[in-house]
């Protein structure tokens, strides 16, 4: 089967997306809506929200991507959609969609992996060696992956509880600023210049490589009921106006991921000396402070150091149609029962 071009759909938690890959031309086109607005004053995702928007969003997306593409469905070879791991209602209305048009128009389809298209999204711009060690740190997860090749990775460390993003989010949450928190707090934390004033614990545990972020949600929680700016009993923060308190939770934060990744890789790096280079992907992929951090780590190491463009650093379909062109040209095709996993 000649299979050159992808459409790739991603629906996995609050972004609607829609690309066209083509195996010699590359990404033809890239289309996303974010719910960011919708979601931005309950201080996350609200699932049932989230599963009924994709669906008002969904046809519209799928439409402009082939339009950008300027390919119709009958060009089409491959559907790639993601179907793990995400919110469920999501994750359905992306499947549910791509199995109507694969059936409809008879196309192949492929269930693809979240994460494994976090973990490719480099490869949409930049040819990484192998092997190499990559961060993935987004809004569900944290994990460190040792990638020998394309479907030829093992996870070195996981996330325990919550992830990275997620910590971002939710104590941008305590002192009641707008979702998703990472990009509000990086701002923030630039005009504090990243001063690490408020030492948050690194929680270094010499057992296991894997992240654990809710720890660092409950330190800054007590750091601020310990300054009078959080009531325990209300429930609230106290003191929304006191923007040098916010500035400098915000940059001690940075200062304190920044270190826990660097700390994971380092220990990483000395149980796989073959690693060629380091990739950071997934939302907190944008942050630029952290970002810069893990790229002077990866200079000391004499190691080459690759992040997407922010485009897809966040949730986004050419990453899913990428893994898709990879699976296609192996044949790793699924069938119609395909269903979702959380
Ligand atoms: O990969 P992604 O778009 O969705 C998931 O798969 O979860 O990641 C979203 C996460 C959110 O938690 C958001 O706060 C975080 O990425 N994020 C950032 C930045 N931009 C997005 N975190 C830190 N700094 C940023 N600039
Ligand atoms: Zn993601």
């Amino acid at each position: 089967m000649n299979s050159t071009h992808i459409l790739g759909i991603e629906t996995s938690c609050d972004e609607t997306a829609a690309a066209v890959y083509h195996q010699e031309k590359g990404l033809l086109s890239n289309c996303i809506f974010s719910q960011a607005v919708t979601h931005q004053y309950a201080g996350g995702v609200i699932p049932e929200v989230a599963s009924r928007e994709q669906l008002e969003k969904i046809a519209p997306i799928i439409a402009s991507a082939l339009q950008q593409a300027h390919s119709t469905l009958a060009d089409i070879d491959v559907i790639a959609v993601t179907n793990k791991p995400g919110l469920p209602g999501s994750l359905l209305v992306g499947l549910c969609f791509a199995k109507a048009l694969a059936f409809a128009a008879q196309k192949a389809i492929i269930g693809i992996n979240h994460l494994e298209g976090h973990t490719f999204s480099p490869f949409l711009e930049y040819n990484v060696p192998f092997p190499h060690v990559c961060i993935t740190a987004s809004g569900g997860h944290t994990s460190l992956n040792l990638v020998r090749g394309f479907g030829d990775y093992v996870t070195l460390a996981d996330t325990r509880d919550d992830a990275a993003g997620e910590a971002f989010d939710k104590i941008a949450k305590l002192m009641q600023l707008p979702y998703p928190g990472g990009p509000v707090l990086e701002k923030l934390a630039a005009e504090n210049s990243f001063a690490d004033t408020r030492h948050y614990p690194r929680g270094k545990r010499s057992d296991t490589l894997d992240f654990s972020f809710s720890g660092l949600k409950t330190a800054v929680l007590y750091d601020l009921v310990r300054q009078n700016a959080y009531s325990l009993e209300q429930k609230e923060f106290l003191k929304p106006n006191d923007h040098a308190l916010i500035r400098e939770v915000a940059a001690s934060l940075h200062v304190c991921i920044a270190d826990i990744f660097i700390d994971k890789l380092e220990r990483a790096l000395a149980m796989h000396p073959e690693v060629q280079a380091i990739t950071f992907v997934g939302g907190v992929a944008c942050n630029k402070y952290i970002a810069h951090r893990l790229h002077i780590f990866a200079q000391s190491r004499k190691l080459q150091f690759y992040k997407p463009s922010t485009q897809f650093c966040t949730d986004n379909a050419a990453m899913i149609a990428f893994v898709g062109s990879y699976k296609a040209k192996h044949h790793e095709f699924s069938t119609l029962d395909l269903d979702i996993f959380q």
